[in-house]
């Protein structure tokens, strides 16, 4: 298979293309503006190309060049809370950025398109929830996903595609190879942030409200190990390959963990760990957690990694390794 993947450069996708390369069939070329990503994460046996999803020569160059057949866009900006002040970006990045990818698809080999949508399109919700429920949007970083899902059905039949919206919830840890991991540090997510702090002398890990409406008051989420999700998305190419259907499908391992409990864990980790809670932050959503129901039956995948204490200490070691002489100049 010929593959393209926008944003390889990027946490999740060098996981997917780390999966991607060992099978000695695929081609896999990346393109990436490296404004998050990093080249250090690309894997050396794909071919590179540093540009933008915004421009339209380079991609009909990459899909004609090497005849693409499957495209994994992940290329993205995701800092939410930029994305309520620099609307203009993210509308640019996000939904103008995935429509010239798709409209370069018309007329091509194109036949498959895999897209990294989010847990956050449905809004405010409690507990489970389910690929059929509605929508709903709330912050701006969400709508620019959500309308990127939309495009991509928009699109599908008039390019004549077959496409996988994969919905993460809370992407986690660091490939068991020791060799990627998340580097970027400006995305906010809470292991990534813990497992800095753990590296400190004293590490302070700040709760944001612990009166939340929850088994401990603070906010639960569905954190999935970023391997089972790079792996997620092998089986997705298999089976629009082999079924030739769309399918939309939340990736999470439906369980939710409380941010204090992952706190706790890094506490039991290193034992002068501080503990504090701050007050909430506007737009937190209490709980949410994936069912996940629908995506066993179509996929009829199981995880590797869904073990919360082997995330963290994925987690943790990644942060080591940054820390070493090696990683220290990219
Ligand atoms: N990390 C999560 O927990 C999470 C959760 C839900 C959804 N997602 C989605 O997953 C995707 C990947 O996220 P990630 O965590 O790997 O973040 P990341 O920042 O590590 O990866 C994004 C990559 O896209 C590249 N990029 C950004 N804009 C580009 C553009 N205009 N042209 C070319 N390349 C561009 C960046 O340089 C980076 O390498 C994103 O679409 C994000 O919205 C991530």
């Amino acid at each position: 298979m010929n593959i393209l993947v926008t944003g390889g450069a990027g946490y999740i996708g060098s996981h997917i293309i780390e999966l991607l390369v060992k099978k000695k069939t695929n081609k896999v070329i990346v393109l990436d503006n490296l404004s998050t990503g990093n080249k250090i994460l690309i894997n050396q046996k794909s071919k590179f190309f540093k540009g933008d999803i915004n421009n339209k020569k380079i991609i009909n160059r990459l899909i004609n060049k090497f005849n693409i057949d499957t495209i994994i866009h992940l290329a993205a900006s995701l800092n939410v809370s930029e994305a309520q002040t620099n609307k203009k970006k993210y509308y640019k990045n996000n939904i103008t950025g995935t429509k010239i990818l798709l409209m370069s698809c018309r007329n091509t080999t194109v036949e498959n398109i895999i897209f990294s949508s989010s847990c956050s399109i449905y809004g405010n919700i409690k507990g489970s929830v389910n690929e059929r429920k509605k929508p709903n949007p709330q912050g701006y970083y969400a709508y620019t996903k959500y309308k990127g899902e939309q495009l991509i059905k928009k699109y599908a039949s008039k390019f004549n595609y077959n496409f996988g919206i994969l919905r993460y919830f809370n992407v986690a840890g660091a490939s068991p190879s020791g060799k990627i991991g998340e580097i970027e540090t400006s995305h906010g997510h809470l292991i990534k942030n813990f497992a800095i702090q753990s590296m400190k002398e004293k590490p302070k890990l700040n709760i944001y409200g612990n009166n939340y409406n929850t088994k401990d008051g603070t906010c639960v989420r569905d954190y999935i190990h970023v391997s089972d999700l790079a792996d997620i998305h092998i089986k997705g190419i298999d089976y629009l390959k082999e079924n030739k259907k769309s399918f939309t499908l939340n990736c999470g391992y439906g369980k939710g963990y409380s941010v204090l409990q992952i706190a706790n864990k890094f506490k039991k980790i290193k034992k002068n760990t501080q503990i504090n809670f701050m007050k909430r932050r506007p737009g937190d959503i209490a709980q949410v957690y994936s069912n996940t129901k629908e995506f066993k039956k179509l996929l009829k995948w199981k995880p590797k990694h869904n073990d919360i204490n082997k995330i963290i200490k994925s987690a943790i070691n990644w942060e080591k390794k940054l820390k070493t002489n090696f990683y220290r100049n990219f």
